[in-house]
């Protein structure tokens, strides 16, 4: 019998899909997360919190393989640290991360920068904590999820004018579409830093908006805003999109059909 694979953030959009996905493969999946529950499935839950490193241990032991999907909007380099320790404790199993396209390629030099892409920053920290864990390890650095777009979009949206990063575009791609190459490479043998997974197209922000005030029916000023700064510029030269790897299939319009009413 294979060992198990612990998946961190299988409670979370990401996580989910690629809990279900290696249940399918027929593998043992253990998720570590802060809020436990009775096994389901062949998925057995850890109680942990990788802030405090609490739960941790047990939640390593005896796996071959960690997808690290957990995270929070600080971007966790503590986290992972916590992780690596434990994991390198419990026999190095090889650990699979998952980032951002563009944190490679966006500046933070000013607190502008830093209130805009601080996450960013926190996710190139994180990498690093990975790559110098001692430990196999995989890297997939992927563009913003539709759930996410959706999510920034409907909280505009609470608003009657609805500003919006002018020049900015994204490439957004589906959560599940990412969990398969995920998964793929959690199967594979640890190969370092793979080749970007973007969506099938990029999109002008105020388009995403447009589009999905369209599919929600609701009618609401779209104020393109300058943002100022380092890396804010990068990303208006396209620094967060990964146009020679849209492997993505499913579009925007297709996702907010489905998701919404
Ligand atoms: N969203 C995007 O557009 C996007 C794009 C590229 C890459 N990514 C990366 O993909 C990963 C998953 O993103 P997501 O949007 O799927 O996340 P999410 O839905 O916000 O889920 C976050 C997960 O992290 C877990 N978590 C948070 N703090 C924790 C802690 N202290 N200890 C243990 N578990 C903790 C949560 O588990 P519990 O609440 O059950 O404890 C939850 O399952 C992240 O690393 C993110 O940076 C996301």
């Amino acid at each position: 019998m294979a060992p198990p694979i612990l998946v961190t953030g299988g409670t979370g959009t990401l996580g989910r899909h690629v809990v279900a996905r290696l249940s399918d493969a027929g593998r043992d999946v253990r998720v570590l997360t802060r809020r436990g529950r009775p096994a389901e499935g062949g998925v057995e839950f850890v109680t942990g919190d990788l802030a405090s490193g609490q739960g941790v241990e047990r939640a390593v032991a005896g796996v071959e393989t960690i997808v690290h999907c957990a995270s929070s909007y600080r971007g966790d380099p503590g986290a992972a640290r916590n992780l690596v320790r434990a994991a390198s404790r419990a026999g190095r199993p090889h650990l699979v991360y998952i980032s951002i396209v563009g944190v490679d390629r966006i500046p933070i030099s000013s607190p502008i920068d830093r209130t805009m892409f601080g996450y960013y920053e926190a996710k190139r920290v994180t990498e690093r904590v990975v790559t110098d864990s001692g430990l196999p390890w995989t890297t997939l650095r992927s563009t913003q999820f539709h759930d996410l777009i959706l999510k920034v979009a409907q909280a505009l949206a609470r608003s009657p004018v609805m500003p919006v990063p002018a020049g900015f575009r994204f490439q957004p791609i589906e959560a599940d579409e990412v969990a398969a190459r995920l998964v793929e490479l959690t199967l594979g043998t640890p190969a370092g830093l793979m080749p970007d997974v973007g969506g099938p197209r990029a999109y002008a922000a105020a388009d995403l908006v447009r589009g999905y005030l369209r599919a929600a029916h609701r009618r609401r000023a779209v104020v393109p805003v300058p943002v100022p700064g380092k890396a804010a510029r990068a990303v208006r030269g396209g620094a967060n999109l990964a146009p020679e790897q849209a492997v993505g299939r499913r579009t925007w319009e297709e996702f907010l059909s489905d998701r919404v009413r």
